[in-house]
């Protein structure tokens, strides 16, 4: 398998926003958990190790193909929040470009009749649609449910559920 140096210059920015991705939920895991939102940290928590491992997952291919995966330095993420709400959106926001970049990889891929890493890369185009789809539906559940505290409280406790519910659809369709 032969890699382009322009794709491997891109999927070395793609381990870079992963990393990046992965930093940001362990920041805003670590906000939750010192503001009392514990089932929200521990979402975020695992959130940031499935980040991990899409970046552990692109490192592997890189230097299995015999280029070299870069490991980046990260910038400091953000640390403070103004609302759980806020916090999620700003999750949904990080996953839909990450999708874009996702999908840019897909292009350059297909462009350069680079059929290996279009193949790999299907996982991930799935992945990010499952991604947007959790942010989305929990952010959903504010309009649903409320914003008050109560309301926010029993969001909170509501989360463990739902990443569960998720995992196991993505088990049903073979996809973990
Ligand atoms: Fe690895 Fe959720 O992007």
């Amino acid at each position: 398998m032969h890699l382009s140096s322009e794709m491997i210059e891109a999927i070395n920015e793609q381990i870079s926003y992963e990393a990046s991705s992965s930093n940001a939920y362990i920041a805003i895991g670590s906000w939750c958990e010192r503001t009392g939102y514990d089932g929200s940290s521990a979402f975020f928590y695992e959130q940031a190790k499935e980040e991990t491992t899409h970046m552990l997952k692109f490192i592997h291919y890189l230097n299995n193909a015999g280029s070299e995966a870069i490991i980046p330095a990260i910038d400091k993420p953000i640390g403070n929040f103004e609302s759980l709400e806020a916090a999620f959106r700003f999750g949904l926001e990080s996953e839909q470009k990450v999708s874009k970049t996702i999908y840019d990889l897909v292009d350059l891929s297909s462009k350069q009749k680079d059929y290996s890493t279009y193949s790999f890369l299907q996982w991930f185009v799935t992945e990010q649609t499952e991604e947007e789809i959790l942010f989305q539906t929990i952010l959903q559940k504010f309009d649903l449910i409320g914003r008050d505290k109560l309301a926010v409280y029993q969001i909170d406790q509501s989360l463990s559920a739902i990443r569960s519910q998720v995992v196991s659809k993505q088990q049903l369709l073979g996809q973990q």
